[in-house]
């Protein structure tokens, strides 16, 4: 068929995700959507004082390049909006059309291989222990000069992954025909090979 191809990247938080995703996006020539940022941005309004369902149903494509939605704050209100079944549904159709471009697309989150995108042409979980998870995001974060500890950090990741693994509408879960890619001891170009050699198979039929 002519169908674009899709590739659905789902994990954790701090699992290096966006990382292989925009990569790989670039290899292929795919486009890519990064949907924690829908989530952070409804969250940012909630921060400033705007209901949730609110600010989903008016969100637009400009408000995923607001400033600060990268901060520990936004993640957390970003997973608290995530959790209510309304907020999810107002941005369902965004999310498919996306994956439906001409030219084939990526596209990252918790329930992209599950929930969004179901039969996309390629599915990968990718994860890393919690505590290289923290490491690597508190060293974005202090990189960009924001004063969190390893422990804050940590702690507020394994929060988040509670909350975004334990709700009821569209938790994060592996889909039963996502690769796992593990990345605790493994490069960002390590990662990125990996990826990339099985969405190849699976464009070859043989994955
Ligand atoms: O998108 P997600 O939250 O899953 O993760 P990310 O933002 O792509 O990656 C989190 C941090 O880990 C970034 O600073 C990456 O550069 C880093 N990373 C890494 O050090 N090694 C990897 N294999 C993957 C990501
Ligand atoms: O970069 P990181 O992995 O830490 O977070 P993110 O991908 O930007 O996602 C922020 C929050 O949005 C997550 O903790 C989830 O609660 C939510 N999210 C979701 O529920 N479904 C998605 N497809 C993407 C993100």
């Amino acid at each position: 068929t002519n169908r674009p191809f899709t590739v659905a990247i789902d994990g954790p938080a701090a699992a290096g995700k966006g990382t292989i995703s925009k990569q790989v996006a670039d290899h292929f020539g795919f486009a890519h959507l990064d949907t924690g940022l829908l989530y952070r941005a409804v969250g940012a309004r909630t921060l400033d004082g705007e209901d949730a369902l609110t600010a989903a149903e008016a969100l637009v494509p400009a408000d995923l390049d607001r400033e600060g939605l990268r901060t520990p704050q936004v993640a957390e209100a970003a997973s608290r909006v995530a959790a209510m079944p309304a907020v999810r549904k107002a941005l369902v159709a965004f999310q498919k059309g996306f994956a439906r471009r001409p030219g084939g697309a990526v596209l990252d989150g918790r329930d992209i291989g599950t929930v969004i995108c179901p039969d996309a042409d390629a599915k990968l979980f990718v994860t890393a222990s919690a505590e290289v998870r923290a490491a690597r995001r508190h060293l974005e974060l202090t990189g960009k000069g924001l004063a969190v500890t390893y422990d804050e950090v940590l702690a507020d990741q394994l929060a988040r992954d509670a909350r975004d693994t334990g709700r009821a509408d569209a938790p994060l879960t592996q889909a039963p025909d996502a690769m796992l890619i593990d990345t605790s001891d493994m490069t960002i170009e390590q990662a990125v090979a990996r990826a990339i050699a099985e969405i190849e198979s699976r464009m070859r039929g043989d994955g």
